[in-house]
C-alpha cells in the first residue's frame, strides 16, 4: 500500500452487494469519487464537481466487510479544473491480505455558490 495518508476508509455492506455476493463496481466508483473530490475540494479551497471520468479500472473484487482505503492525489491542475489520480485498495476481511482493487483518473472542477466554474488559485 502506498505511503501516503488515504483520502477515504470505508467498509462495503450487503446492500452494496449484486445477487452473487461481490461488491458493485457503482459502488466502488462513487467512493472514488467521493475520494477525488475531497483532494480536489481541498486543493481548490471550496466547492467542486465532477465533470469527467478519463480512466477506470477494476483489477479484483471487493467483498462485504473489507476494509477499502482510497489514495487521491492532485496530477494536474488547469485554469478551473484539476486532475486527480486514485488508487483504492481492499484488506480482506478474513486473512487481512490487501489488494489492489482499482485505479482511476477523475476531473474535477472548481465551483463558485452559482455552480459556474472558477479559477482554481
Ligand atoms: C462543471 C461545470 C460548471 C463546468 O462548466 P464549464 O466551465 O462551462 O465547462 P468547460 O467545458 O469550460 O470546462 C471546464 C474545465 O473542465 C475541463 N473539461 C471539460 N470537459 C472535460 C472532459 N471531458 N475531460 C477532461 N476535462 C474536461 C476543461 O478543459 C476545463 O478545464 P480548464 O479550465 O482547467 O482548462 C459544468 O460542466 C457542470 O455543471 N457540469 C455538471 C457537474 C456535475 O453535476 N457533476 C456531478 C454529476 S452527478
Amino acid at each position: 500500500m502506498k505511503d501516503l495518508s488515504p483520502a477515504i476508509r470505508t467498509v462495503p455492506m450487503p446492500s452494496d452487494a449484486n445477487a452473487n455476493g461481490d461488491i458493485f463496481g457503482g459502488w466502488l466508483l462513487s467512493q472514488m469519487d467521493i475520494a477525488g473530490g475531497v483532494i480536489a475540494a481541498k486543493r481548490c479551497k471550496g466547492r467542486c464537481v465532477t465533470i469527467a471520468i478519463e480512466a477506470m479500472k477494476f483489477y479484483k473484487p471487493v467483498y462485504i466487510g473489507d476494509l477499502v482505503t482510497i489514495f487521491a492525489s492532485v496530477s494536474k491542475v488547469g485554469k478551473t479544473s484539476m486532475t486527480i489520480n486514485i488508487d483504492a485498495f481492499s484488506s480482506r476481511q478474513t486473512t487481512g491480505e490487501e489488494v489492489r482493487v482499482t485505479s482511476g483518473t477523475f476531473v474535477y472542477v472548481a465551483i463558485d455558490n452559482l455552480g459556474k466554474s472558477r479559477n482554481v488559485d
